[in-house]
Parts: structure tokens; sequence; C-alpha cells
């Protein structure tokens, strides 16, 4: 199935029903404001489909202009058609949450006291506040880790958005923690 088939069954009918029976299209996972499937053609890309959500909007939009970020999930492409976007981006596994934890850890004790956040007395990425982001960013020897920091403390100083990074919306990309959907929005 060609990639303008796809868009075009948003025009005509409920989408997902319509990719799942019509063509077979797996549908991965249902998130709160979207659906994930398999790319029909690639096994390793992985379609969004959502119609609005400008916590995501916001994200994906930073995300396009930090593709060398290695935790921001690598997209192919990026579509809009009858309301509906479209993101084609890399699959990516499940994160654990011990793992995700170890990753903060790490950043917190590179970065040394100043940095003042103390992952033991939090349980997950999502008690973090922005004062907390903006103190990673500054202090962060971790550039990449630095960067997705300076946007979260941004972001979730605005009285819009909040801190929605909880494990669902983490995944890998191998050994590498991916921050796929971190927001979201009041
Ligand atoms: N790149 C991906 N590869 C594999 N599964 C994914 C990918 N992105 C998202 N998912 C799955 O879809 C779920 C919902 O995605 P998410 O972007 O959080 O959507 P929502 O905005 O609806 O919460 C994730 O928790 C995960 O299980
Ligand atoms: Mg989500």
């Amino acid at each position: 199935m060609k990639t303008a088939e796809l868009f075009e069954a948003a025009d005509r009918y409920n989408y997902a029903d319509w990719l799942i029976s019509e063509w077979g299209i797996k549908r991965l996972a249902s998130g709160t404001q979207g659906d994930i499937f398999q790319h029909p053609h690639y096994e390793n890309i992985v379609v969004k489909v959502f119609d609005t959500d400008k916590a995501y909007a916001k994200y994906l939009a930073w995300c396009l202009d930090n593709q060398s970020n290695r935790y921001v999930p690598p997209i192919q492409s990026t579509a809009k058609k009858s309301g509906l976007n479209f993101v084609f981006f890399k699959k990516l596994t499940p994160a654990k949450h011990t793992v995700v934890m170890k990753m903060l850890k790490d950043i917190v004790k590179a970065a040394g006291e100043i940095v003042d956040v103390q992952p033991n007395e939090i349980s997950s990425l999502q008690d973090l506040w922005d004062g907390e982001w903006a103190r990673l960013a500054k202090w962060s020897k971790d550039k990449d880790f630095a960067a997705f920091a300076g946007f979260m403390a941004k972001a979730t100083r605005s009285s819009s958005f909040y801190n929605d990074l909880h494990d669902k919306n983490v995944m890998m990309d191998g050994d590498q923690v991916v921050f796929i959907d971190p927001l979201g929005q009041n």
C-alpha cells in the first residue's frame, strides 16, 4: 500500500477501523491521544496518527529540529491530511523503569551536587518539576540530555503543559532511552 492510500483512508472512513479491516494493518498501541500502527511495508517503521494534541505537536516540532539528539525518536517523515497528523518513525521497544531511573541517576551523578536533584527521592521522571529540569539543563554534562531538559523546563513552566513522563512515554532505541511523548496539556 502506498502512503497516499494510507492518507486517503482518513478522507473516507474512520481511519483506524479502515486500516485494520481493509488492509490488515496492525494497531500496535493506543495512547491517550493517538494510535500507533505498524507500517505496512517497513517492519522497523511505525505510524502514529493523531488529530489534535497540542502537547504532542509542540514536542514533535522540537523533535524535528533536534533529530541529532539521541533522546529524540528518529522521525522519517510527517504528514497532515484531513485534519489528521501522521508521523512515520522508528519502531522502538518498551523501557524498563529501572533502566530509566539509572539513566537519571548517572546524569545527576555526573553533574555533581550543584544540580540539586535527588533521584532517590523521586519515583519517576514524572516527578521532576520545572526548576529541576532547568538545573539539569544548566548542569548536565550530557549535552543531549541538557537540551531535552531545557525543553521540559520551558514547556512545564507554562501553565499550559505538564510533565507526563511516565514509563509508557519513554521507550528504548536499542540501549538508548528515548522520550516519545513527554508533555500533557492542562
Ligand atoms: N516508535 C514507537 N515504536 C513502538 N511503539 C510505540 C512507538 N511510539 C509509541 N509506541 C506505543 O504507543 C503508545 C502510545 O504512544 P504515545 O506517543 O505515548 O501516544 P499518546 O499521545 O496517545 O499517549 C506508547 O506507549 C507505546 O506503547
Ligand atoms: Mg503517551
